[in-house]
């Protein structure tokens, strides 16, 4: 089956998180089942990653939105990206969303509407391309309108909506209905209207034949006050008809602690030297102490979501502990000022370095004896997956994927409040283990062998897919 994925991030090419992996792992999964091509804005970065592109196809403007080209990359492993190519919307120095200081493009309503707008010419065929796609499916509020629009243009061709965050949003003003064509009745409750906005995020969830999120966990949660985000009542609507799931992201196989090529040194449960190989390349590169302190890791975007401002309140417990704090991240400014702040205040125990980096992101899982992730909600989160599978335990607050990923006690920690005293009691769990090379060694073998390869979790996407395309399942005897 022709499948069309549509996204804002793709690891290869341009990421900021966890949306990037799934939207470059998860349609390689499927590709033994179905025929998955990608749909993503030509952002520099994808337009001078060194893959060769060739224009496929043209798309005329509409309403306010400019028309552009559609290009191909065909990446060595066989993936086929659709790009679209429109410099004047897309071509910046900055993230996908905004500038180098964080500030959000002004623009991005009608950068985001090109893509909706794409994915729905693309099905409807008029994009010139030879291939449409049999079912749509769009990830987070930058895809927001590709249901949307090909709802008011009347196809047929099934979607799926993916919420990755239901935090952000996409809401933008009333008055750029009209420079965007969206049709009046749009403006709705029932639709996509959002405390006076129009909200993209709610498109999707609005005019997609299928709403899914990224744990069963968060799936219920986001029908609440607590994590809804002001749509619980409208996610709640959705999930009486039977309309919302929760399927768990997976990883890809790359995650493989003995042969990874970023890692310093490679290991598995019956040779641990090049796990401390790792440690020691962090202890190095960070500027901590060389020893063998229990080491604790955090690999994260520096955002209210992820509760860094507890883990700078915990550190303390860490430093008593005997323990060791490395921290690798980026976002909001404050934040990362006072990450700083806190290793400037513990040299040798704690340090930071502000920025992405890969390498040092996967030789921090596999160097670490425990990852941080006191998140004040989680849709599903990858990182305490990666670690788990480089031996390095999660410790994390019991919420969305997080309570659906972490056995508490066994491959990991996990605290029931959002606040710094039960945080630090499973820091202190840890510590303890850490005590017992024995029980150590136990969990991580666990949580090693816990098993969240995308090949187990395509079978929900898989059998979805197959239900909005009116197949029934094979059912093999
Ligand atoms: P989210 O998508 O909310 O950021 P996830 O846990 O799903 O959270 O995914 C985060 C992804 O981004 C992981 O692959 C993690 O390793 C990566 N990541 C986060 N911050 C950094 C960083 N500073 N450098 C490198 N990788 C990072
Ligand atoms: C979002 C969520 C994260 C999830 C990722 C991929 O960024 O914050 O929890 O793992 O998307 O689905």
């Amino acid at each position: 089956r022709k499948i069309l994925f549509v996204t804002s991030e793709l690891t290869d090419l341009v990421k900021t998180g966890g949306l990037a992996d799934v939207s470059a792992a998860l349609p390689r999964a499927l590709g033994a089942r179905h025929d998955v091509r990608v749909l993503i804005p030509g952002y520099s970065q994808v337009i001078n990653s060194g893959h060769a592109i060739r224009t496929v196809g043209s798309l005329g403007g509409y309403a306010e939105i400019p028309g552009c080209r559609i290009g191909r990359m065909d990446m060595p492993d066989g993936l086929i990206i659709y790009v679209l190519i429109c410099p004047e919307l897309y071509e910046r120095e900055g993230s996908p969303y905004g500038d180098a200081d964080g500030n959000d493009w002004p623009d991005n309503p009608v950068r985001f509407a090109r893509l909706g707008l794409a994915a729905a010419e693309i099905a409807a065929g008029t994009a010139c391309i030879r291939w449409a796609p049999e079912l749509v499916h769009a990830h987070d509020w930058p895809a927001g309108l590709a249901p949307a629009y090909m709802h008011w243009r009347g196809l047929n061709t099934p979607s799926v909506f993916t919420i990755h965050n239901l935090a952000y949003q996409g809401n933008i003003d009333m008055a750029q209905r009209r420079l965007l064509g969206i049709p009046a009745e749009a403006c709705d409750p029932e639709r996509m209207e959002f405390y006076g906005k129009l909200s993209l995020l709610k498109a999707g969830i609005a005019y997609a034949n299928r709403v899914t999120t990224v744990s069963a966990t968060y799936a219920e949660e986001i029908t609440t006050p607590e994590f809804g985000c002001g749509m619980e009542g409208f996610l709640s609507m959705k999930a009486r008809q039977g309309l919302l799931s929760g399927l768990l992201n997976g990883i890809d196989e790359s995650w493989e602690p003995e042969s990874d090529p970023y890692l310093v040194k490679g290991f598995s449960a019956r040779n641990w030297a090049g796990k401390e190989a790792n440690a020691a390349y962090i202890r190095d590169s960070f500027g901590l102490e060389q020893c063998h302190a229990p080491l604790f890791a955090v690999v994260s975007r520096l955002v209210h979501q992820k509760g860094v401002d507890l883990t700078l309140d915990v550190a303390h417990a860490i430093v008593e502990g005997g323990g060791q704090l490395a921290i690798l991240g980026q976002g909001d400014h404050q934040i990362e000022h006072q990450v700083r702040q806190l290793a400037a205040q513990y040299p040798g125990r704690v340090a930071a370095h502000i920025g992405f980096n890969e390498t040092d992101a996967r030789r921090l899982f596999a160097g670490s004896d425990f990852l941080l992730m006191p998140s004040r909600y989680e849709p599903c989160g990858l990182s305490q997956m990666y670690a788990q599978r480089y031996a390095s335990l999660p410790v994390a607050r019991r919420t969305g994927g997080l309570a659906d990923s972490i056995d508490d006690g066994i491959t990991g920690f996990l605290f029931n409040e959002s606040n710094v005293s039960s945080y630090r009691q499973a820091v202190q769990r840890a510590l303890a283990i850490h005590q017992h090379p024995q029980l150590l060694a136990a969990m991580r073998c666990r949580a090693m062998g816990a098993g969240f390869f995308w090949r187990h979790a395509i079978e929900p996407y898989d059998a979805l897919y197959r239900q909005l395309l009116g197949e029934r399942r094979e059912v093999r005897l």
